[in-house]
């Protein structure tokens, strides 16, 4: 796989882009950002989605990661979106607004396709689980190599609620937790993953990887864990793979 591909992650607060050489997982360039438009309903983020497009001035294709559910390019789930967005069919909506070849993709999955390619997953066969934490907790799920999509772990109940509304890096940050007491909740949130699916690796994803250094040592989980090696541009990455996947 070679070329350049532009890739978008859509987040809670920010949309973050860049150009990526898939050959390598390399940005060219800038990781650059804007703020998710608030609402953000789908005229608004499409609207915003098209001018970074716009502001490309290439015929390059796009892969857009977005934090929701995303089946045969609709929506079908919107937790730190607006709830407007289910049911709407995203990506040939953005396809007409740009003119581009575009897909979009879960943002985990997306994340986790980059650490696969390029990072800490990159070799290893087997049951692999990629988790990040941040606004909310995505996961992607591999098999050998390949992505089972869609995987909602962050919405496992834990303590009877979403376990995203326990152990995120945003409730981290919101309830002032020391990396201690949010570690103590993430190995719960761990042990509850490793009973349901044995994983053989676990990889942390998440902005808040930066810091595993504080936080992984605490941890105890009955798998390996290793942290992302993309940072903050893993969605991105992951996103210009998915799309330069279907130019094959
Ligand atoms: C969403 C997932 C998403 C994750 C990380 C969750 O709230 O349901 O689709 O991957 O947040 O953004």
């Amino acid at each position: 796989m070679s070329g350049h591909f532009l890739g978008i992650d859509v987040g809670g607060s920010s949309i973050k882009y860049g150009v990526v050489d898939v050959a390598s997982g390399a940005l060219i360039g800038e990781l650059a950002a804007v703020p998710t438009p608030s609402p953000a309903v789908p005229e608004a983020l499409t609207g915003a989605v098209a001018a970074i497009v716009a502001g490309t001035h290439t015929d390059m294709p796009v892969g857009v990661a977005l934090p929701s559910v995303v089946r045969h390019g609709t929506i079908f789930t919107a937790a730190n979106l607006d709830a407007s967005l289910i049911g709407f069919a995203m990506e040939p909506a953005l396809r007409r607004l740009t003119g581009r070849t575009l897909v979009c993709l879960n943002d985990a999955d997306a994340a986790g396709l980059a650490e696969m390619r390029f990072g800490a997953g990159r070799g290893q066969g087997g049951v692999v689980l990629m988790l990040t934490f941040g606004t909310g907790i995505g996961s992607a799920l591999f098999m050998d190599g390949h992505l089972v999509p869609n995987t909602e772990l962050g919405h496992l109940l834990l303590r009877g609620a979403d376990a995203e509304h326990w152990a995120s890096a945003r409730v981290r940050a919101e309830q002032g937790l020391d990396w201690q007491a949010w570690a103590l909740r993430v190995t719960e949130y761990l042990d509850r993953i490793h009973s349901l699916f044995w994983p053989e690796l676990l990889v942390l994803g998440g902005g808040v990887s930066e810091e595993f250094t504080h936080f992984g040592p605490l941890l105890r989980a009955r798998s390996a864990v290793k942290p992302a090696m993309l940072g903050a541009a893993a969605g991105v990455v992951g996103a210009a793979l998915a799309v330069a996947e279907v130019r094959r």
